[in-house]
């Protein structure tokens, strides 16, 4: 008889058990909204990245409705063969205008735009210089191209000014930071890192992942929010998040953009998106410009919410963003704040470590323009309560 060679994998989940980290996925029965129901009980909903309810807005449901009976279900293959379709183009050209930038490509997600995108800039004869917390698709994108990686602590300019000076000449030099950083929501220095690139002659590349929709005018992200076009030279963003559907883009110069067509291996061996996503893109482009009074409520539902929860006592780390962690070190202490928190009612995913440090686990929160008062209010209620239980505040 064979043996089993994913026996293993039985120990390896009973080890995540006795840690208290064992997750099962919670299943949305419905529309993702602010509140809403998951796994049989109606929640406030606290960690879906829909930072502007764009997911069930009706302009983009329409057009994609709209895509759909005009141009089918699917795009048929990948966009350098036959899988580009005028509608994927005419939303690069909007991304582009958006983001102020000569061009713009799209990618399936933000994840393999990161991840394509470095790994095609960069050879083995190459350097990265990365902010310690970048995204994890930053970093396979890092190990995928061979580059030598050199991680500066986060934020840290002066750390990576040092790593700078010590490198030997080499043909390219990628510094790289998120624009909102996912699990702490503060911001990268961008300012101080686009003058560290043009000092060492390094290509700027900025993950506008949460900021795109949220920060600069109309959304515009990071790069608009510190005055910085045309000092980064690779813009990335991501479709999935505040945009509301799916998808990640990069935006720049026309020719980096035509080098990512000939060279980026998602571009290149994955198929497009099915024409009723790029629909809703565009869509969501027109909702940015034309209902920027979003974004202003995603803004006073953070401030409301990040100071109740100060109020409260809980530390809510260095968050400038809708993401508003609440650390409380300990990994099952997160997981046990996580799942008391929905029994009475509000989902906020715990996070704990590889996806954070050992004792930097958190509960993460993010509020999002279409949450009420009520819901907020709710949530700093419940927050109140589970936490005098579990001792993380005291009355
Ligand atoms: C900073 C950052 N970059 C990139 C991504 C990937 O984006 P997407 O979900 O579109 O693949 C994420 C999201 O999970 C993210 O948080």
């Amino acid at each position: 008889m064979r043996l089993d060679p994913l026996a293993y994998l039985a120990a390896e989940l009973d080890s995540l058990k006795a840690q208290g980290l064992y997750r099962t996925l919670r299943v949305l029965e419905g529309e993702q909204r602010a509140r809403t129901t998951f796994d049989h009980t109606s929640v406030v909903n606290l960690s879906s990245n829909n930072y502007l309810g764009l997911t069930t807005h009706p302009r983009l449901r329409a057009a994609a409705l709209t895509a759909i009976e005009r141009l089918g279900v699917g795009s048929g293959s990948v966009r350098t063969i036959a899988g580009t379709m005028a509608i994927h183009m005419e939303l690069e050209e909007r991304l582009a205008d958006f983001k102020k930038t000569e061009a713009a490509v799209v990618f399936q997600s933000g994840f393999t735009a990161n991840a394509g995108t470095v790994s095609s800039v960069l050879t083995k004869d190459d350097f990265v210089i990365s902010d310690e917390l970048n995204h994890a698709s930053i970093i396979d994108g890092c190990r995928l191209s061979r580059a030598t990686i050199k991680v500066f602590p986060h934020k840290d300019v002066d750390a990576a000014r040092q790593l700078l000076r010590a490198l030997p000449s080499a043909p390219r030099k990628l510094l790289i930071t998120d624009g909102v950083f996912s699990m702490d929501g503060d911001l990268g220095p961008l300012p101080a890192l686009c003058d560290l690139a043009e000092e060492y002659g390094c290509i700027m590349m900025v993950d506008d992942a949460h900021a795109s929709g949220v920060f600069g005018a109309n959304g515009r992200g990071t790069v608009d929010h510190f005055g910085m076009h045309g000092r980064v030279d690779i813009q990335v963003g991501t479709l999935s998040k505040a945009v509301g559907a799916l998808g990640g883009y990069v935006a720049g110069r026309r020719s980096f953009i035509e080098f990512l067509y000939h060279r980026a291996r998602p571009f290149l061996f994955s198929t497009s998106h099915p024409p009723s996503v790029a629909a809703a893109c565009i869509a969501a482009l027109d909702v940015l410009l034309d209902e920027p009074e979003i974004i202003d409520r995603l803004w006073d539902n953070t401030r409301f919410f990040k100071a109740g929860l100060q109020t409260l006592g809980f530390n809510t780390g260095v968050s400038e963003s809708p993401i508003t962690p609440v650390i409380v070190g300990d990994g099952a202490l997160a997981m046990s704040l996580s799942d008391r928190l929905f029994a009475r009612g509000v989902f906020a995913q715990g996070i704990a470590f590889p996806t954070v440090a050992r004792d930097k686990a958190r509960v993460r929160t993010i509020v999002t323009a279409t949450h009420t008062r009520d819901d907020l209010q709710f949530a700093l209620d419940t927050f109140r309560t589970v936490g005098l239980e579990l001792g993380i505040i005291h009355g």
